[in-house]
């Protein structure tokens, strides 16, 4: 939280509460008369276990400890403003709806019961982390930047029957930024005749949102469309540029530089009747969707899959998405060095350490990361306002796996001679 831990305490906060409006509605409820006990010994137990600045933590723990107040009135005023910047009793409730007190009030879609202890023992023991959905207690995925929905479709086909004859639905919620109208992104478009199938496939409750950026999910929550938290939370060959650069360790014109050097040189431009990215990629001249080369970074994927999924799984990771990935997941800061590109001769340098024990693996081998190195305590918190942690990472080599679904990009890795096998991680939120 830098620079100023406070102020971004204070920021992150009321954002929260301004985006979750049904959630602010609904914490009103926790500081009313006899709840408003639990709910300070709640924030308490809550916060005991948060990494965050001493600055914020140490007051707030100061204020939620006097859990006999019987009103809100009772508490600090002055400390709550100066951490939150708002009147107590609105601070009480953005404070509940930032550490996550109020349930998503009255979400039609089931959410597993089971803890973060209970997905790692499990996930630990499966070869494939996708045998989830038939073994845990809700059968549920979430895939962002689904494409052309084939690795939805995989999943329906190797689960669904079995789920079906148990009586139990399947959920299967898939979106992507390509907007279904445009002429560009060519293969990548969700096919129409798979989209009709997964729709009408019995027992499954299927979704596609198309035209839809997986970091402006707002609108989609708002409607109650998606489920707050699924079984797992997908990603199978995250976009590149997109979370190939991490804007926290990287500047804009660095990243530029870097990609004007390794794709072309770039700009806005128009095709036919929409925007779109024109790229000079040797002699040739590339048109994509205009958002293409926007840079998001690794950090921000992480968050949101670590928000919506039990288990999190980020497939067929290209070598370069794969060391930016890595940088963030570890503890020690010197593996995310400021404004230097991971390149082939910097990251055996950088992961020198444990460089050779992963390139080393062998298709189809994992390693548990923290065998390694020790994984990350404290990440910063992404723009909408979550800090995450995973507990367990189990990193995979290879694009596809025996009796395991897989993506139609991972698909394709096999005839690409140029590629390096690709990554699969699997990470439990903490
Ligand atoms: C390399 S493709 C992989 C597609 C599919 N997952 C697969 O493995 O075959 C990356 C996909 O991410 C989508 N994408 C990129 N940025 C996105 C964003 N911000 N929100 C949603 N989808 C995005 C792209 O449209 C594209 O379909």
């Amino acid at each position: 939280m830098n620079p100023d831990p406070l102020a971004e305490f204070r920021r992150l906060v009321s954002h929260r509460a301004r985006h979750f409006p049904k959630q602010w509605e609904a914490s009103k409820k926790l500081i009313e008369g006899a709840t408003l006990h639990s709910t300070l010994a709640r924030l308490h137990r809550t916060l005991l276990g948060k990494d965050l600045p001493a600055s914020v933590k140490e007051p707030l723990l100061r204020i939620f400890e006097r859990e006999t107040a019987s009103r809100v009135q009772d508490l600090d005023g002055e400390c709550l403003k100066s951490l939150t910047g708002l009147p107590p009793a609105k601070a009480l409730r953005a404070l509940s709806v930032f550490f996550e007190l109020v349930p998503t009030p009255g979400s039609q879609w089931p959410t597993t019961k089971l803890t973060s202890e209970d997905i790692e023992r499990l996930v630990r023991n499966m070869e494939n982390p996708f045998d989830l959905i038939r073994c845990g207690d809700v059968a549920s995925l979430l895939d962002i930047g689904a494409g052309d929905l084939s690795f939805a479709e995989e999943v329906v086909g190797l689960y669904g029957p079995d789920l079906r004859q148990q009586n139990r639905e399947l959920i299967v919620h898939c979106l992507d930024r390509l907007d279904p109208r445009s002429q560009l992104g060519g293969p990548l478009h969700a096919r129409p005749d798979r989209l009709r199938r997964l729709q009408q496939t019995p027992g499954l409750s299927f979704a596609f949102f198309g035209n839809q950026d997986m970091f402006e999910l707002e609108r989609l929550d708002e409607q109650d469309s998606l489920a707050p938290r699924y079984t797992i939370a997908s990603c199978w060959a995250p976009a590149t540029p997109t979370f190939a650069y991490e804007p926290t360790r990287l500047s804009r014109s660095l990243i530029d530089q870097e990609l004007i050097r390794t794709r072309g040189a770039f700009r806005q431009t128009r095709f036919e009747r929409e925007q779109a990215l024109e790229v000079a990629h040797g002699e040739r001249l590339l048109l994509f969707p205009p958002w293409k080369f926007e840079i998001v970074g690794p950090l921000a994927l992480l968050s949101l899959l670590a928000r919506r999924g039990a288990v999190c799984v980020v497939g067929s990771v290209d070598d370069q998405v794969f060391w930016e990935l890595l940088a963030q997941l570890l503890d020690e800061s010197r593996y995310r060095p400021q404004e230097e590109p991971f390149t082939t001769v910097t990251v055996p340098k950088i992961f020198g350490d444990f460089y050779d024990a992963l390139v080393g693996l062998s298709i189809g081998e994992s390693i548990d990361l923290s065998s390694l190195a020790t994984l990350r305590r404290q990440y910063p918190p992404s723009r909408d306002g979550f800090a995450v942690a995973f507990r367990y990472i189990r990193i995979r080599r290879g694009a596809t796996f025996p009796d395991s679904p897989a993506s139609s990009t991972a698909r394709k890795f096999s005839s690409m001679n140029e590629e390096v096998p690709p990554w699969m991680l699997t990470l439990v939120p903490a």
